[in-house]
């Protein structure tokens, strides 16, 4: 595991704004065929199957997610970005903590709610349809919070992450993964990541005791779940599949280019 000390400057570079509804047909598709789950299954199958992420989470990452959130019962685990919420609630029900997830697509919301019910969390587990930088949830109402592969599609990361501190008790922990460049501002890199600093941002928004984390097995799994995507050939009627060929032929070229990171920081 890497540390990496957090940068004191700040690089504002908000990428192009993403719909709802661009999600909303992905989660769409991926309902109806389910080819990301399918190339997740093969790539880690040790990750909890209840878990499904819609993201490049693996059995390592969460559960270093899961020891930085340092969960404990009856606590409040607020997930940004939730998708389909599996992350999330496996999270809270380990720790046997309740939940409020946030997604901005309503189909993930509702995929969401209804994988609570699997969960035998019903009563302790609330999704929101609304935005990362305005969840409409009270301020200092959740203990720790959790972004996985989310807070890159805000459309103003520093209010984002304002956003979550606001959201945060005092002393309480967030965890954000994302992707840092390997050199920042290389052009070759999708905008996106191109000079995403996390702890930059987190420490601009006021979080403390920041820290960023990478290990190689996180990378190797979002290079992984590309390649497996292109090894399984034709996809057939499987539009999940396809979509996720799709963006594997756009991105695997410089997957190399980046680093998968999972950074911590306290609410102070
Ligand atoms: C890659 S998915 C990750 C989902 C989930 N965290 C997981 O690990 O399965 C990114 C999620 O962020 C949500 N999202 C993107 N931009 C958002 C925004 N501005 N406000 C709220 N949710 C957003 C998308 O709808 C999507 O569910």
């Amino acid at each position: 595991m890497h540390r990496e000390p957090s940068t004191p400057h700040i690089r504002r570079e908000d990428p192009p704004a993403i719909l709802p509804g661009e999600f909303d047909a992905l989660f769409h598709g991926e309902a109806r065929t389910g080819g990301f789950s399918r190339v997740a299954r093969i790539v880690d199958p040790a990750l909890p199957p209840e878990a499904e992420p819609f993201s490049f989470l693996c059995t390592d990452l969460l559960h270093h997610i899961a020891a930085e959130l340092a969960l404990k019962e009856g606590e409040v685990l607020a997930d940004l970005g939730c998708g389909r919420g599996g992350p999330g609630l496996w999270l809270a029900r380990a720790a046997h903590a309740d939940l409020v997830g946030v997604d901005f697509s309503p189909v993930a919301v509702a995929q969401a709610r209804q994988r609570a019910a699997t969960y035998a969390m019903k009563g302790t587990a609330h999704f929101v349809v609304n935005g990362l930088t305005t969840t409409g949830l009270p301020r200092a109402s959740v203990s720790a919070a959790v972004s996985i592969d989310a807070l890159q599609y805000a459309d103003d990361r520093a209010a984002a992450a304002q956003e979550a501190r606001r959201i945060l008790r005092p002393s309480g922990r967030l965890v954000v993964t994302g992707w840092h460049p390997l050199s920042p501002g290389d052009p070759r890199l999708p905008e996106r990541h191109r000079h995403s600093d996390w702890p930059a941002v987190l420490c601009a928004a006021g979080f403390t005791a920041v820290e960023c984390h990478a290990r190689p097995a996180w990378s190797d799994t979002y290079e992984s779940i590309y390649r497996v995507a292109l090894q399984l050939g034709d996809p057939g009627p499987d539009t999940a599949l396809a979509g996720l060929q799709s963006e594997a032929r756009r991105r695997l070229p410089t997957a190399h280019l980046l680093r998968r990171v999972a950074v911590t920081a306290v609410s102070g």
